[in-house]
């Protein structure tokens, strides 16, 4: 259970909150959107539903939310709201737009619910306007600063192990050496996670250099002991960038393998408990800090607590992949 920080109630509530996704779509952003505008609804303020991100904000695809609009979504993967990636929002001309557009429709407080790209772009939006804007970390990737967690990456993970599962059918019934690639982008937090939980035979993360050798001694390593078929998890930003190019080098080192690419299978789906429990509170917390006069940062987990981090302090790297937990999973497969 979360340790959950409170807000003082300012004499100058903000009485009109809108919400948008931004981003890559994640399971569980639904649920931040439900807890959002009922929120804000259950405080006496207004809530706005903003669609397709900061495109949408662009263009003025803004409507009034009431609590009916977010009934039966909790289960819901993607995000009813809609979500884009918005090429015009990195122009100071193009966030102005987006200022008209909250400006016009009296909005007194922001909730952007998306990753570390969309919170830079919420950075400015603040900077720009004045107006309180408040971040909720929701990506499968889970690589965002000063925060531990992030909707989604539960799902992905339970996601990406479920698949795995199925392909080790295939890999014992066939003796096969499978590579299996997840997504994440520049983190190998999916697939240190999914290879763990699947018990992969080797991990390869963008983290830490792997060596085709390292690769082939853990397969060799299992053959020796009986072992006719292997399971390798790679993350799609690693050195070899994806399955592909390994499944090349490997071949020419005499190793026939299949690959198997999870793809977006792991961006879709029903959100996990865990998920829907996060977005619940992150989405609650969200409204709480602008209700309480908070102008801007991100709502994360540290250990048990919900914390606030200012945006600025957002922009370093997170502090990574823990290598103690990739010798663990090594060892896991001698
Ligand atoms: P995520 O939020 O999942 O990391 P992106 O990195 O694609 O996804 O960012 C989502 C959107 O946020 C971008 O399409 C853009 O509109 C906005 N954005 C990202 N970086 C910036 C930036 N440096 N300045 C302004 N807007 C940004
Ligand atoms: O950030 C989430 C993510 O799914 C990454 O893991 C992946 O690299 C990227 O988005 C894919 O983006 P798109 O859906 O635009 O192909």
């Amino acid at each position: 259970m979360f340790e959950i920080p409170k807000f003082k109630t300012t004499k100058k509530a903000v009485k009109r909150i809108a919400v948008l996704t931004s981003g890559g779509d994640a399971p569980g952003m639904n649920a931040a959107i439900r807890a959002v505008v009922r929120t804000t609804i259950a405080h006496g303020a207004e809530s706005m539903g903003i669609q397709r991100g900061y495109s949408g904000l662009l263009e003025g695809l803004i409507h009034p939310m009431v609590p009916a609009s977010v009934a039966n979504i909790i289960q819901r993967g993607g995000t009813i709201l809609r979500t884009s990636r918005c090429p015009e929002f990195h122009k100071a001309s193009g966030r102005k737009k987006a200022i008209q557009t909250l400006i016009s429709q009296g909005v007194e407080g922001l909730v952007v619910i998306g990753g570390d790209g969309s919170f830079r772009g919420a950075k400015l939006l603040h900077q720009e306007s004045g107006i309180p804007v408040v971040g909720i970390p929701g990506t499968i990737d889970n690589d965002i600063p000063c925060t531990e967690d992030t909707i989604g990456f539960d799902t992905a993970v339970n996601t990406g192990i479920e698949l795995i599962d199925r392909i080790r059918d295939t890999a014992s019934s066939h003796d096969r050496i499978f590579l299996v690639e997840v997504m994440g982008r520049h983190s190998g937090m999916i697939a240190l996670h999914t290879g763990m939980g699947g018990g992969a035979e080797s991990i390869v993360v963008p983290e830490f250099k792997t060596s085709i050798s390292s690769i082939c001694e853990s397969i060799d390593r299992g053959a020796r002991r009986g072992k006719t078929s292997s399971i390798i998890v790679v993350a799609e930003g690693c050195q070899f960038r994806g399955v592909t190019p390994l499944a090349k080098e490997l071949e020419k080192r005499g190793y026939s393998t299949k690959i198997a690419i999870l793809g977006h299978t792991q961006r879709g789906g029903s959100p996990s408990a865990h998920d829907r429990l996060l977005a619940s509170t992150l989405g609650a917390v969200g409204v709480h800090a602008l209700l309480g006069g908070v102008k801007e940062g991100m709502v994360g987990v540290q250990g048990s607590r919900i914390v606030l981090t200012s945006f600025s302090k957002l922009s370093a790297r997170p502090s990574g992949l823990p290598a103690e937990m990739l010798d663990i999973a090594r060892n896991l497969a001698v």
